[in-house]
């Protein structure tokens, strides 16, 4: 945890962020994030998703590659600036829905067979990732996907790091959500790369 920054980032750290930059992270361009998606799709187990949400979908670069395996993706972000540019690049893609929503203080009413959790986690409080995690158990279908994907590196700003969000999850199993490691699934033999760390689970 970090004692300079204990509660949740607002949305306005990341509307000032996307205004000032409108791909801050670079996801358009990066070889490095086009690889981690390129593991992140790799990583899910099944071949098609009936109902899939995606945790701050941001600017949608990997929110039209999870599409392809989804029958119906809802992506939600906090910052509008962020998803009227996702709902440009997705705007062909009917199976795709987008709204605004801070997690966990709002969550869709209904259920899904994979959630993903991508490069979002470190920005909630402790008490709001906890939150989170009873509010994506309640919504997860009994052998629905949990898939984490998160940057492991510090960073200054970030209220929590990524392997203390990938280690809370696990804090989950085995009674509600089990780990799927590389003898259940051949791809997944190598979770942690250098920079981040792709953790799957299943709901029991
Ligand atoms: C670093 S981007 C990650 C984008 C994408 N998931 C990826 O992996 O490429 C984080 C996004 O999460 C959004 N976000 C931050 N806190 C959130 C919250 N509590 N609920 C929903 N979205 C949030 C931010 O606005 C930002 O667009």
């Amino acid at each position: 945890m970090n004692p300079l920054q204990s509660d949740s980032l607002p949305p306005s750290y990341f509307d000032k962020l996307y205004s000032e930059d409108p791909d801050p992270w670079k996801f358009e361009t990066r070889e490095y994030e086009a690889n981690k998606y390129a593991a992140t799709i790799a990583a899910l187990p099944k071949e098609r998703y009936r109902s899939a949400f995606e945790i701050g979908g941001s600017i949608g670069v990997l929110t039209q590659k999870l599409q392809e395996r989804c029958d119906s993706l809802l992506s939600i972000d906090v910052s509008n600036l962020a998803q009227n540019r996702a709902k440009e690049r997705c705007q062909h893609l009917s199976n795709v829905k987008f709204q605004i929503m801070r997690v966990p203080e709002q969550y869709p009413d209904q259920m899904f067979d994979l959630t993903l959790v991508s490069e979002v986690g470190y920005y909630w409080s402790w008490e709001d990732l906890k939150k989170s995690q009873q509010c994506i158990l309640e919504h997860l279908e009994p052998g629905g996907h949990l898939l984490l994907v998160h940057w492991t590196l510090y960073a200054r700003d970030y209220p929590l790091s990524g392997d203390e969000v990938h280690n809370s999850f696990f804090e989950l199993a085995p009674n509600k959500l089990r780990h799927l490691k590389g003898q259940r699934v051949q791809h997944l033999k190598d979770q942690r790369q250098e920079e981040y760390r792709l953790d799957l689970f299943e709901r029991v």
